[in-house]
């Protein structure tokens, strides 16, 4: 009876510090009792997603004390909340979320690390600091270096498109901001962007937004899409207007069986690597559950493929 006062102050004191409540792990990390990692995948319906998944699931197969429990939340906030709900009750030792959007996957984020779960935010973030650790490559590089790839290419004169991924998601805001610092429009008056679209990072919304595009605009020298499927989107809806040969086409992702092939059979122009962080979230989990302290912040690189690059494996970008 006299505790329960001072264990209230004690939660009381957490909560002003700031402070999470102490990891409690429910599973021994053995092989008969694996550690379980839960894997909240905003979708499974692109590419990279699929690899995403492959990635983190290859790296945990080579510890038979961990199992990992995927779920693909259909590229829809709600069901991907519900999920890293169901994940916390289903004892997961660690969370890994790649989140469709900020704002919506903040809380539930926030909920599971305070209750003790470490949570690694994998590509897309969330809002706030109430979480593990983030990992991912840093999108506002890769929009300026697509920008300044495009600028260069241009010799700083041309009409571009530029045709965005889901605004409510991290690297469709960083993509943006750093390819306007890329194309550097103020100090070449010879570059415009002529139209901009939405296209949430879906091929068939890519190919409706570029139709407009090219309604619209009888020259366009450069599409730049925020990811690979929108640039061959792009590409797909030039080609039946008869206008993919007078443009170039500029994506992100390079997937080896995706954009680098795009690059390769002449479709795309250049490609970003986006690298997945699979890996990376594997090697942090282990840490975290050996105890050992994680950063808060895992910052992946890039690399530049081009039709003169390709086939030797693209070329590193220096941050
Ligand atoms: C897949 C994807 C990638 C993109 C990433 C950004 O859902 O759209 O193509 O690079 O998400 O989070």
């Amino acid at each position: 009876m006299r505790l329960r006062p001072l264990l209230r102050g004690a939660a009381a004191a957490m909560v002003v510090a700031g402070c999470r409540a102490p990891a409690a792990r429910h599973h021994a990390g053995t092989t008969a009792d694996p550690w379980v990692i839960g894997m909240s995948q905003c979708n499974l319906g692109e590419p990279w997603r699929v690899q995403m998944d492959a990635d983190v699931r290859a790296a945990a197969a080579a510890h038979p004390e961990l199992r990992v429990i995927f779920k693909d939340a259909q590229n829809n906030s709600l069901t991907q909340r519900a999920q890293v709900e169901e994940l916390v009750e289903q004892g997961a030792d660690v969370i890994i979320i790649s989140p469709k959007e900020a704002a919506p996957l903040t809380k539930p984020v926030a909920e599971a690390y305070q209750r003790g779960i470490p949570v690694i935010v994998l590509d897309r973030a969330v809002q706030g600091d109430q979480y593990t650790t983030f990992i991912g490559a840093d999108n506002v590089t890769i929009g300026r270096e697509a920008g300044r790839w495009i600028r260069e290419t241009l010799g700083g004169k041309g009409n571009i498109v530029e045709l965005k991924g889901l605004m409510t998601s991290t690297p469709g805001q960083d993509r943006h901001t750093g390819f306007l610092e890329g194309v550097q429009l103020d100090s070449n008056p010879g570059l415009r962007i002529v139209f901009t679209g939405e296209m949430q990072w879906l091929e068939p919304d890519a190919r409706r937004e570029m139709e407009s595009a090219l309604a619209t605009n009888p020259r366009i020298d450069v599409v730049f899409a925020h990811n690979d499927p929108g640039a061959h989107g792009a590409w797909l809806a030039a080609r039946a207007a008869g206008r993919e040969k007078s443009m170039k086409f500029v994506g992100i992702d390079a997937l080896p069986h995706e954009g680098q092939q795009y690059v390769a059979q002449g479709i795309l122009d250049a490609t970003f690597l986006y690298p997945t962080g699979g890996p990376e979230a594997i090697a942090t989990a282990l840490d975290i559950l050996h105890g050992k302290p994680a950063p808060k912040k895992i910052v992946l690189g890039t690399r530049l493929f081009t039709r003169a690059n390709v086939a030797a494996g693209g070329q590193a970008i220096n941050q």
